[in-house]
């Protein structure tokens, strides 16, 4: 059968059909494209077909694939982690402009896969990069990331701070759980299968953020910087709880579709 047969047959998003059959015949997805007429070998159709089926009984792709490229890097993940979101890109731009400002201690909580603190490290392999997960099996899938990549990342599995006690950063990040348990949006796309832990803070969906704002001030080193990934509709109240806290400069970015996706506060008390 032909490559572009086989394509063509699957009754998947095309472009993730390319995907799963280059990373099948271990190709680039461009090769898909320039070879339409190739052959596919028997046992490849009959991974792609497996692999077709399991995408349509909804495992995400990354997780059939076991790697989602972040940033400008591949990261292993595993059904222990969120997949890494291009909306978290936003939040790793951000850090970077405030770690090439010279905020070099730098905290990551809620690492997951460890895509944002791998990311920044990857910018500024200067900084001191921490990132803490309270899923011991998170922290392992980011461990094996750092050492994939050679990028030195201290890892701690706790709760928020409690992972780092007495300890001050100059930039602390999160991208925590802000989905509310409630929310239609868990029963669609990729989320049924990620962990729940990742995803929901509780009734309201502000909660995980409430509880990081909250505790920041005892973290952060004077002039340091807060950057929390929300909700689309969590912005106003994400700056407001800044506000309140004591946090200054307080101010969000949208992401690449124009949603209000990252804020955060200088902490100048
Ligand atoms: C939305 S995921 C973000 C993962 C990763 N930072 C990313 O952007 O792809 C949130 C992460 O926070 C972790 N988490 C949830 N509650 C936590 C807590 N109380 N303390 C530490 N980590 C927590 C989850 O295990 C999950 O890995």
């Amino acid at each position: 059968m032909m490559v572009s047969d086989l394509i063509h047959d699957a009754t998947i998003d095309r472009q993730d059909a390319e995907v799963l059959l280059a990373s099948i015949l271990e190709v680039e997805r461009a090769w898909i494209y320039a070879h339409g007429d190739a052959q596919v070998q028997p046992t490849d159709i009959h991974r792609f077909r497996t692999g077709v089926e399991a995408l349509i009984s909804g495992e995400p792709l990354a997780y059939l694939l076991g790697y989602r490229d972040f940033w400008t890097l591949r990261l292993r993940v595993t059904p222990d982690v969120l997949i890494p979101r291009r909306e978290t890109e936003h939040l790793v731009e951000w850090a970077n402009q405030c770690i090439g400002d010279g905020a070099l201690r730098v905290l990551d909580l809620g690492t997951g896969s460890g895509a944002v603190a791998l990311a920044c490290k990857s910018e500024h392999p200067e900084a001191e990069v921490c990132g803490v997960d309270l899923s011991s099996q998170a922290l392992a899938c980011a461990r094996a990331n750092g050492r994939d990549l050679a990028l030195s990342v201290e890892w701690r599995e706790g709760d928020w701070f409690d992972a780092v006690p007495g300890e001050r950063w100059q930039l602390i990040l999160s991208n925590p759980p802000y989905i509310a348990a409630d929310d239609p949006h868990l029963y669609a796309g990729d989320l049924p299968a990620e962990p729940a832990t990742a995803l929901v803070a509780g009734k309201t969906g502000l909660e995980s953020l409430e509880q990081i704002i909250e505790r920041a001030p005892e973290f952060i080193s004077r002039g340091g910087w807060l950057l929390l990934e929300h909700g689309f509709d969590q912005a106003a109240a994400v700056r407001e709880i800044l506000a309140n806290r004591g946090f200054t400069t307080v101010s969000t970015r949208r992401d690449w579709s124009g949603q209000e996706r990252i804020t955060g506060g200088q902490w100048l008390s």
